[in-house]
C-alpha cells in the first residue's frame, strides 16, 4: 500500500529587522523542498525603483502610476535567492543602505502594501510555502499552520548584520547599522497599517543565544508536529 503523501502547510514567520529569520526561512525550506517567499525583498524592491524614478512617495497617483509598472518575481540561481525587479537582478542593490533607510517609509503606504500581500498569497496559495516578513501571520496568511515570531536583542541583530554587510564589501559602520535596525523596528511597529506584531497564536523563539543549527531543530520538530495534526484532522 502506497503512504499518503504528507500534507503541504504555509510557514509564516515574523520579527524584528536582522534576527535571522531569512536565514531560518531559507535553511528550512531546503530541508522540506518548500518555496521561500521573501517578502521583505519585495517591499525592497519597490523602494528602489521609487528612488530611481523619483517617486514622490506622499503622492497617491505617482505611487498608484509606479506601482503599475513593476512585477517582482525570485529566481534560484545555483542554490541562492535572486530578487528581480521587472526581469533585472536587484538582489545586491535592495540590500545597500540608502534602500535600508527608505523601505520602512515605503512600507506604510497602503497601495503598496496591497500590492505586495495580493501577489505573496497568489504565491502562496498551493500551501509548500515559507513567507517572512512583519504581517504574514496576522495579515497575508492568518491562518497558517505555523507561526514564528523571532526575536533577538538588538546588539546581536545588529552584530550579525554589520557581518553580513562587511562580507560583501559595503562600508557602514556598526552604529550606522543599529540606528537603521532600531529606527524599522519602530516604523514597523507602530504603522497605521498591518502593523509588525505578534499573532496570538505564534511561537516565540528568541535566538540570541541559539545556533542556527540549534533554532533549525526546533523549528524542524515545530514542523513535524504540526504536519501531524495536520494530518490527523484531515482524516477526522
Ligand atoms: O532583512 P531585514 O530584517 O533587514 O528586513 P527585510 O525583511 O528585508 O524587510 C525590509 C523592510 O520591509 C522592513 O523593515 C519593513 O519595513 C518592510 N516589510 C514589511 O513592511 N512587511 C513585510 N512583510 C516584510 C518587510
Amino acid at each position: 500500500m502506497s503512504k499518503t503523501p504528507s500534507p503541504k502547510i504555509i510557514i509564516a514567520i515574523d520579527g524584528y529587522s536582522a534576527c535571522g529569520k531569512s536565514t531560518l526561512a531559507k535553511d528550512l525550506s531546503k530541508k522540506l523542498g518548500y518555496a521561500y517567499i521573501d517578502t521583505g525583498a519585495m517591499y525592497r524592491a519597490v523602494t528602489l525603483f521609487f528612488l530611481r524614478n523619483e517617486v514622490d512617495f506622499d503622492s497617491k497617483t505617482a505611487v498608484a502610476t509606479a506601482l503599475n509598472k513593476i512585477t517582482i518575481g525570485f529566481v534560484n540561481v545555483k542554490g541562492k535567492n535572486r530578487t528581480l525587479l521587472n526581469g533585472e537582478d536587484v538582489e545586491e542593490e535592495i540590500r545597500k543602505m540608502y534602500v535600508s533607510q527608505k523601505v520602512s517609509p515605503v512600507a506604510t503606504i497602503s497601495a503598496v502594501r496591497r500590492a505586495m500581500v495580493a501577489q505573496q498569497q497568489k504565491m502562496g496559495e498551493q500551501k509548500g510555502v515559507i513567507l517572512d516578513g512583519r504581517d504574514i501571520g496576522t495579515v497575508v496568511f492568518p491562518k497558517a499552520e505555523l507561526k514564528l515570531f523571532i526575536t533577538a536583542s538588538p546588539d546581536i541583530r545588529t552584530q550579525r548584520r554589520f557581518e553580513e554587510v562587511q562580507a560583501k564589501n559595503q562600508v557602514s559602520t556598526f552604529e550606522e547599522i543599529k540606528a537603521n535596525l532600531l529606527e524599522r523596528d519602530h516604523i514597523d511597529s507602530s504603522r497605521a497599517d498591518s502593523p509588525l506584531k505578534q499573532a496570538s497564536d505564534a511561537v516565540v523563539i528568541d535566538n540570541s543565544n541559539l545556533s542556527k543549527q540549534e533554532q533549525l531543530g526546533m523549528v524542524k520538530a515545530l514542523v513535524k508536529e504540526r504536519i501531524k495534526q495536520v494530518k490527523k484532522s484531515s482524516k477526522r
